[in-house]
C-alpha cells in the first residue's frame, strides 16, 4: 500500500469567521488533521499543514448586519479569536492564512480569470429578487415568503426550516426582501457556470474507478449519488458586495461565489507560507509526487470531491486529492451541536474551563470519533475517559514505573541482568506496535491507531503488575532491574508513538525522561533508553477529573436548554388585531377519522376530519410527532374557513391548529372533554 511520496500537503476545512470553534469541528477535521500531520513529520517527511479563515459568504454579512458593523469587523473578530485557540490547543499547522488577505484575492481572481480566459465556464442570464430600495440582488437567503410545500411563511429562499424542504427562491409565495421588508422585483443578471456535467466522465473514472478501494466508504458513497444523479452547472459567483470581485469589466457588484474562493484559499495559504519562511510552494501544489489530503466534514464532501477536483482539473496546473477522508458529524449530549442555539462546547471555553487539559479533549475526540458514523460527546464519558484511560491506563503505567526506579535505582535506568521468558516476550510484543499504529494513521483509522496506543499501556501495566518488583525487590534485586529496564522500554515507546496523538503529554513524559525530541523510528527500538541514563523527577501525567467539574458544565448546557425556551416564549405578540378581524376566522371542533403519510415526506400527514359540517381532507406537518394510527379518533380544533391550498398535489382544506414548543415540538390544541364536532371555537 505505501506509496512513496516525496511530500505532503495536507489541508483542513477553513472554518467560517463567523464564530467560534466547537468541538464537532475538532473532532471532525482538526484534530485528525494534526495527528496526520504530525505523525508524517515524526516520520521524517516533509509536510505543509493548511489552515485558515474563511471569510467570506452570505451569513457573514447578515451577521455584519444584524450588529450594525462591516463585514470585516466580524472577520477580523473570529479570526483573531480561532487562530489563537488551534494554537493553543496544539493544532499545528504551518500556516493559518484567511480568504480577506490581498494574496488570496489575487490567486482567487487569477484563477477564474484563466479559467474564463480558456472558456472554461458557460454564461448564463436569468431572472433574479432585487431589491429596489436597497438597490440589491437578494442572496437566497435575503429572501423570505411562505414555504409551498408546509405552508411556513418564514422560509428562505433556500430551504424552509420548518418541513426542510430546499427551495428556490421564485418559489417561495409572497416573497419579502430581509434588507427592506418589500417586495423584491424580478430583474436579469448574468452570471458565470462551472459546466459540472462536462465533468461526469472523468469524475467516474477518477473516483468511482480510481479511487473505490481508498477513499472512506462513506466518503465514495456520497459522491457516487452526486454523480448518478447527474452533475448540472453550478453558478461561481453571485450579486453580493463581500467577497472576491469578479475580475470582469461587466460585473459590476458580482463576487465569486465563497464556495468558488474559499478552497483556493488552501492554494493563497501555501503562498502566504512559502512568503514568510522563503520556501517555494509550487510543489506541494503542482509535483504529482506531492500527497494532497483533504480533512473535512461531511459537509463538505461534495465541494471537495466533485467541485474543487473540477475546478483544478480546468485549472489544468495542479495536482488532485490523494484522499478526502471526511468525517461524520459530532453530537453533543444527544443533540445536535448548534451555534445559533448556542448547544455547542467551544473550544476557546474549554481552554479556560480545563487548563493545561488540551490532551484529554484531543483523546476523547479521538477515541470517539465519528469516523464511520455520527457520535455523540457527553461529559460523563469524557471524565470516565480520563479517569479510566489516561489516567488510569497510560498515566498509572508511567508513574508506577518512575516511582519504582526512582525509589530503588535512584532514578537511574538499571540495566537488564537476564531477559526471562516474560519479559522477552513483552518486549517482542511491544516491537509490534509502532507498525500497527503506523498502518492505522496510514489509512485515516484514527481510533484505531489511538487503542493500539492505550494497548501498548495496558501491556506495560500487565507486565509490571504481573512480575510484582514491589515484592521481588525482597529477594532478587537483579530481577528487578530486569523489570524496570523493560517497563520503562515500554513507557519511553509512549512517549515517542503518543506525540501526535498526545502532544502535550508527550514532551512532558519525554523530558522526565530526559529524552531528545525522538523521531518516528525510534519507536520499536528495546533499548530506547539506556542503562545509567539519568531520569528526572517523576510528575504526574494526568489528574482525575471530579464530579462537579463535569456537572458543572452540564449545568451549562441545561442553563442554555432553558434559555433557549424562554426565548421563544418570550416571543414578542403580533401586530394588534380588531375583533372583527378575529370574528373571520371559523374554527371547528373535529375528529380524525383516517390518517396516513404523504409519501415522500418526512412531516407530512393526510388527515380527513370531521368537522361537524363535512368530512374533508387535511395536510397537516406533523408526521414526526404523530404516528398516524395512533391519533385516529383524536378531537381536534380546524379553521375551516381557511382557501383551500395544493400541497404536494393533495389539496388541503383547513388547518389544524397545534402549539408549537421551543424545540419545534408539535402538539394538538383540542377540546378537553368528548365535545360535539363542529363547535365554535370563540
Ligand atoms: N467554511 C466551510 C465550512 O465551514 C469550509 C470551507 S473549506 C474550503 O463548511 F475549502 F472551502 F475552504
Ligand atoms: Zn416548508
Amino acid at each position: 500500500m505505501p506509496e512513496k511520496f516525496k511530500r505532503y500537503t495536507i489541508t483542513s476545512a477553513l472554518p467560517y469567521a463567523n464564530g467560534p470553534i466547537h468541538i464537532g469541528h475538532l473532532a471532525g477535521v482538526y484534530v485528525p488533521a494534526d495527528i496526520y500531520a504530525r505523525y508524517l513529520r515524526m516520520k521524517g517527511e516533509d509536510v505543509l499543514f493548511i489552515g485558515g479563515s474563511d471569510e467570506h459568504g452570505v451569513p457573514i454579512t447578515i451577521k455584519a448586519r444584524a450588529e450594525g458593523v462591516s463585514p470585516q469587523v466580524i472577520v477580523d473578530r473570529y479570526h483573531e479569536q480561532i487562530k489563537k485557540s488551534f494554537e493553543d490547543f496544539g493544532i499545528s499547522f504551518d500556516v493559518y492564512s484567511r480568504t480577506s488577505a490581498q494574496v488570496h484575492h489575487k490567486t482567487a481572481s487569477d484563477f477564474f480569470l484563466k479559467l474564463y480566459g480558456e472558456n472554461k465556464f458557460i454564461e448564463k442570464t436569468n431572472q433574479q429578487y432585487y431589491d429596489e430600495e436597497t438597490k440589491h440582488f437578494l442572496a437566497d437567503r435575503y429572501i423570505t415568503g411562505t414555504c409551498p410545500h408546509c405552508g411556513y411563511e418564514k422560509a428562505y429562499g433556500d430551504q424552509c426550516e420548518n418541513c426542510g424542504t430546499s427551495l428556490s427562491p421564485l418559489e417561495l409565495i409572497n416573497p419579502k426582501s430581509a434588507l427592506s421588508g418589500n417586495v423584491p422585483v424580478l430583474k436579469e443578471t448574468k452570471h458565470w457556470y462551472l459546466p459540472l456535467d462536462q465533468y461526469e466522465e472523468w469524475l467516474k473514472e477518477w473516483i468511482l474507478e480510481g479511487h473505490k478501494n481508498d477513499w472512506k466508504t462513506n466518503v465514495y458513497g456520497q459522491v457516487k449519488s452526486w454523480i448518478d444523479h447527474g452533475l448540472k452547472p453550478r453558478a461561481v459567483t453571485r450579486d453580493l458586495d463581500w467577497g472576491v470581485h469578479v475580475p470582469l469589466k461587466d460585473a459590476e457588484g458580482k463576487v465569486l461565489y465563497v464556495w468558488f474562493d474559499a478552497p483556493i484559499g488552501y492554494i493563497s495559504a501555501a503562498k502566504e507560507w512559502s512568503e514568510k519562511t522563503g520556501k517555494d510552494w509550487e510543489p506541494y501544489w503542482k509535483d504529482k509526487e506531492s500527497k494532497l489530503v483533504h480533512f473535512i466534514g461531511k459537509d463538505n464532501i461534495v465541494f471537495h470531491c466533485i467541485i474543487f477536483p473540477a475546478m483544478l482539473k480546468a485549472e489544468g496546473d495542479f495536482i488532485l486529492p490523494d484522499n478526502v477522508p471526511a468525517n461524520e458529524f459530532l453530537n453533543l449530549e444527544n443533540d445536535k451541536i448548534s451555534t445559533s442555539r448556542n448547544w455547542a462546547v467551544w473550544l476557546h471555553e474549554y481552554l479556560e474551563d480545563f487548563p493545561g487539559k488540551q490532551d484529554v479533549l484531543r483523546y476523547v475526540l479521538t477515541a470517539n470519533a465519528p469516523e464511520t458514523k455520527d457520535n455523540d460527546f457527553t461529559w460523563k464519558d469524557f471524565q470516565a475517559r480520563n479517569n479510566n484511560e489516561l489516567l488510569a491506563i497510560f498515566g498509572n503505567l508511567v508513574n508506577r514505573t518512575l516511582v519504582l526506579t526512582e525509589k530503588y535505582f535512584d532514578g537511574i535506568v538499571p540495566p537488564v541482568t537476564e531477559l526471562d521468558e516474560e519479559a522477552k516476550a513483552t518486549l517482542e510484543a511491544m516491537k509490534l506496535f509502532p507498525g500497527k499504529i503506523a498502518q492505522s494513521l496510514d489509512r485515516y483509522r484514527f481510533r484505531e491507531a489511538l487503542s493500539e496506543l492505550m494497548n501498548l499501556a495496558r501491556l506495560g501495566n500487565k507486565y509490571l503488575t504481573d512480575s510484582e518488583p514491589w515484592k521481588v525487590i525482597k529477594t532478587d534485586e537483579d530481577k528487578v532491574k530486569t523489570i524496570l529496564n523493560v517497563s520503562l522500554q515500554i513507557v519511553a515507546n509512549l512517549a515517542v508513538l503518543s506525540e501526535p496523538f498526545l502532544p502535550f503529554t508527550a514532551t512532558k513524559l519525554q523530558k522526565m525522561l530526559g529524552m531528545e525530541k525522538p523521531v518516528w523510528a525510534d519507536a520499536g527500538n528495546t533499548e530506547l533508553i539506556k542503562p545509567g541514563h539519568k531520569l528526572n523527577k517523576p510528575e504526574l501525567l494526568f489528574e482525575r477529573i471530579e464530579d462537579k467539574e463535569v456537572e458543572a458544565q452540564v449545568q451549562r448546557l441545561l442553563d442554555t436548554k432553558k434559555e433557549n425556551e424562554q426565548a421563544v416564549s418570550a416571543k414578542p405578540a403580533k401586530e394588534e388585531i380588531t375583533f372583527d378581524d378575529f370574528m373571520k376566522t371559523d374554527i371547528r371542533t373535529g375528529t380524525i377519522l383516517e390518517a396516513e403519510k404523504v409519501p415522500k415526506t418526512k412531516k407530512l400527514l393526510k388527515l380527513k376530519i370531521d368537522t361537524g359540517i363535512d368530512q374533508r381532507i387535511v395536510v397537516s406537518g406533523i408526521a414526526e410527532y404523530y404516528e398516524p394510527e395512533k391519533i385516529i379518533g383524536q378531537k381536534v380544533c380546524i379553521l375551516v374557513n381557511l382557501a383551500p391550498r395544493k400541497l404536494r398535489g393533495i389539496e388541503s382544506q383547513g388547518m389544524i391548529l397545534m402549539a408549537e414548543d421551543a424545540d419545534g415540538k408539535l402538539c394538538f390544541v383540542a377540546p378537553t372533554e368528548d365535545f360535539m364536532d363542529g363547535s365554535e371555537v370563540k
